[in-house]
C-alpha cells in the first residue's frame, strides 16, 4: 500500500489562499507612498468599481461583510423587539450580526439539495415580530429569490442578502445582492474578490446607504473622510453615535485590480468545479447540486460530502486523512445550533435543523480558485480518490 502522501509538505496546498498579482502590491506601495492609508480616494474608486460591475444604485465599503450587515440593519432601524430569520448552515457572523442590533435571530432550515434556507420553512416561522429575512447565498448558489420576495413582500419584510459568496451570482436575470433592500459583500482573504478585511454594502435606498457611510466612520457627517485632504480642512459634525468600520485605501488598492479580474477568475473556478464533477462522478461521495436554470453559481465552494454510511469513513477522519495528503481543506459549517453560545442563549440543538445539521456534519470544501494549477487540482483529485480507497 502507498502511504507516501500525494503532495510533499512544502508544497502544502493551502485552502483558499488568494491569488495576489504585481498589479495589486503596486497599488499598494503607491497609496503607502502617497501619505494617504486610510480612507480616502481609492475606497470611492474602489465603490465606483463595484458599483459599475453590479449595476447598483449605490455602494458603501466597509470593513467586512460583518459590519455590512449589522449596519443594514441598523440604518433600517432593525433592533430589540424584532425577529430577523436566517440559515442554520452559514457563518456564524450572519447571525452575531443580527444579536449585536439587538434583534433575535430566528432559524429556518435548509433545502438539503440546495444547501440554501428553505422558503417553506421561513414562512413557518413569520411572526408579528418578522422584521427581516437574511438570505445566504451559500458557495455561490443563489437562493430561491422568487419565493422569499414573495414571502417578503406579502408580510412586508426587509431582505438583507448575505452575499459573502456571491459576488458573480444571478438569478432569473438579476445579481445577487439587489433583490432586497441591502446587498451585503466580503472581500475576506479566502472570497472571490479579496481586499484582506473588506466588505461592502449596496442598498435599495440611497438615502440609506448614506447612513451606512456615515455609521461606519464614527457617525460623522457626510465624506468626513475629506477634513484632512489639500483642498484645506473642514469642520465635521458627528451626527449620530457610529462606528468605526470604515475601510481604508490600501484595502481598496487591492481591490480595484482584484475586482478587474473577477471574471476571469470565476471562469477558472468554473473549469475546476466541473473538473471536480466529472472526476468524483464514479465516488461514494455526494458532490454539489448542479446550478438551477436561468441561474449563475459563483463556484466560491466546491462542497463534497462524506456520509460515512456510504464511504466507510468519517467525515472528521477524512478531513485528517486529505490533510496527511497536504492539501488543505475547509468546514463550511457546522450547523449554527452546534455551537455552545447559541445553544446556551437561545436553546437551540442542532437536532431541530436537521438539515443543516447532517449538512454541516459531513461537509468537505475542497480547494477551488485561480490559484490553482491544472497539477494542484489533479493532486486533489488523486488524494480523494487514495482516501476513499484506502479506507
Ligand atoms: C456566509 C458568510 N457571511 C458573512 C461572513 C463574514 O464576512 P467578513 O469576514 O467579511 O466579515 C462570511 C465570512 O466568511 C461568510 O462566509
Amino acid at each position: 500500500m502507498d502511504h507516501t502522501p500525494v503532495r510533499p509538505k512544502d508544497r502544502f496546498l493551502v485552502f483558499g489562499a488568494p491569488e495576489i498579482h504585481q498589479d495589486e502590491i503596486d497599488e499598494v506601495v503607491a497609496s503607502l507612498k502617497s501619505g494617504w492609508i486610510g480612507t480616502g480616494p481609492k475606497v470611492a474608486r474602489f465603490e465606483d468599481d463595484f458599483k459599475a460591475y453590479k449595476g447598483a444604485p449605490n455602494a458603501a465599503a466597509v470593513y467586512s461583510c460583518t459590519a455590512a450587515l449589522h449596519l443594514s440593519m441598523l440604518a433600517s432601524g432593525v433592533g430589540e423587539g424584532d425577529e430577523v430569520i436566517t440559515t442554520p448552515l452559514t457563518f456564524c457572523a450572519s447571525v452575531n450580526s443580527i444579536i449585536h442590533t439587538g434583534a433575535t435571530p430566528v432559524l429556518a432550515d435548509i433545502d438539503p439539495r440546495t444547501m440554501n434556507i428553505d422558503p417553506e420553512r421561513v414562512a413557518e416561522k413569520i411572526t408579528p415580530r418578522t422584521r427581516a429575512i437574511m438570505p445566504v447565498h451559500f458557495a455561490g448558489r443563489a437562493c430561491e429569490m422568487d419565493a422569499l420576495c414573495a414571502l417578503a413582500k406579502h408580510h412586508d419584510l426587509m431582505i438583507i442578502e448575505d452575499c459573502a459568496h456571491a459576488i458573480e451570482t444571478e438569478y432569473h436575470g438579476t445579481k445577487a445582492g439587489l433583490f432586497g433592500d441591502f446587498g451585503c459583500f466580503s472581500f475576506y482573504v479566502t472570497k472571490n474578490v479579496i481586499t484582506g478585511e473588506g466588505g461592502i454594502v449596496v442598498a435599495r435606498d440611497d438615502a440609506l446607504a448614506a447612513r451606512i457611510k456615515v455609521l461606519a466612520l464614527h457617525g460623522m457627517s457626510k465624506d468626513a473622510w475629506k477634513r484632512f485632504s489639500d483642498s484645506g480642512w473642514v469642520h465635521y459634525q458627528v451626527i449620530e453615535a457610529g462606528f468605526k468600520y470604515n475601510m481604508m485605501d490600501i484595502q481598496a488598492a487591492l481591490g480595484i485590480h482584484q475586482l478587474k479580474r473577477v471574471e476571469k477568475n470565476w471562469r477558472r473556478r468554473h473549469e475546476i468545479w466541473n473538473r471536480y464533477n466529472e472526476a468524483f462522478r464514479d465516488l461514494s461521495i455526494g458532490t454539489p447540486a448542479d446550478p438551477a436554470p436561468n441561474t449563475r453559481h459563483a463556484h466560491h465552494l466546491y462542497t463534497i460530502m462524506v456520509d460515512e454510511s456510504r464511504t466507510g469513513i468519517a467525515r472528521d477522519a477524512f478531513l485528517d486523512a486529505i490533510q496527511k495528503h497536504n492539501i488543505g481543506v475547509g468546514v463550511h459549517y457546522l450547523s449554527i445550533p452546534e455551537h455552545p453560545f447559541y445553544q446556551k442563549t437561545f436553546g437551540w440543538t442542532p437536532e431541530q435543523y436537521p438539515h443543516a445539521m447532517r449538512a454541516g456534519r459531513q461537509t468537505v470544501s475542497l480547494p477551488i480558485g485561480p490559484k490553482l494549477s491544472d497539477a494542484d487540482v489533479a493532486d486533489v483529485i488523486e488524494a480523494v480518490r487514495r482516501v476513499l480507497s484506502l479506507r
